[in-house]
């Protein structure tokens, strides 16, 4: 996506497995793109149940597909405050479920050090990783090619829990801080670095998640106080927001 607009798209299909497939095929897309148009691709990758199905699917399909993985550098964009082996640990999932099965070089994953002791050094030192990294725009905020959310049914996106520091945060790219509806503390991208980015995919399943989708969807000004997700609007990018059919019920959407 080029261009100095933000433009949001929504794309709803019937089931969990038939907007997997299309996502799957959408991201393939971005990565080809990108390493086209820069030689490189950088990914920021989600924790949570939803995404596991796109990364078997990538994974599976990798044999036979043409995604330049090599090209591929790998971000998470939030992390629990546990060791990189924990179960808990997006960094384990995703590489358990999708990176032991692609050819990214190990060089190219750069996990969260969300369990560190110094937790505000740890993300500040995580910020200096992704502005090394990934290429800032006239801003001065690094553009991620590709950034993969989920969210939660309270709206939350990464760790970016409603009525938190993080939802408020505006010149931090990444922070750490105590959640108080968890009692935990974890390590998450905040918005300005996500709508810095050139496609964010919102990848949204089940009912569970649907009042929430259809609040961010109305465009309600109260929405975006209250629903992180809401806050998304790349300022020089896409945002697509992949449904299935039970998460755009409460929205009245139907799938294409
Ligand atoms: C995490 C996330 C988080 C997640 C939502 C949705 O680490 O948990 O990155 O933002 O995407 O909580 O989680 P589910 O997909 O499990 O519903």
């Amino acid at each position: 996506m080029s261009g100095n607009e933000s433009s949001r798209e929504v794309v709803v299909r019937q089931t969990q497995q038939e907007i997997t497939r299309e996502v799957c095929g959408i991201f393939r897309g971005i990565i080809r793109e990108s390493v086209a148009e820069r030689e490189a691709c950088s990914l920021a990758l989600a924790g949570g149940t939803t995404p596991r199905a796109l990364y078997q699917t990538l994974a599976r399909g990798c044999a036979v597909d043409d995604t330049p993985w090599s090209d591929v550098q790998v971000f998470f964009g939030d992390e629990r405050d546990v060791s990189q082996d924990h179960v808990e640990s997006n960094y384990c999932m995703v590489q358990r479920m999708l990176l032991d099965h692609l050819p990214v070089q190990p060089a190219h994953v750069h996990p969260m050090p969300a369990d560190a002791g110094d937790l505000h050094a740890a993300a500040a030192s995580y910020e200096q990783c992704v502005r090394d990294v990934v290429e800032s725009g006239e801003d001065g905020i690094p553009r991620f090619d590709m950034i993969l959310l989920g969210m939660g049914a309270e709206g939350y996106i990464a760790s970016i829990f409603p009525f938190t520091e993080a939802a408020a945060e505006k010149e931090k790219l990444v922070m750490s801080y105590f959640v108080p509806v968890l009692g935990r503390k974890r390590m998450t991208f905040t918005l300005p670095l996500i709508n810095a980015a050139r496609n964010v995919i919102l990848l949204v399943t089940g009912e569970d998640k649907a009042e929430a989708v259809a609040r961010i969807l109305a465009d309600e000004q109260e929405a975006g106080k209250t629903l992180p997700a809401a806050g998304i609007a790349p300022t020089d990018g896409k945002l697509l927001i992949a449904l299935d059919r039970p998460a755009a019920k409460a929205a009245g959407l139907k799938p294409a």
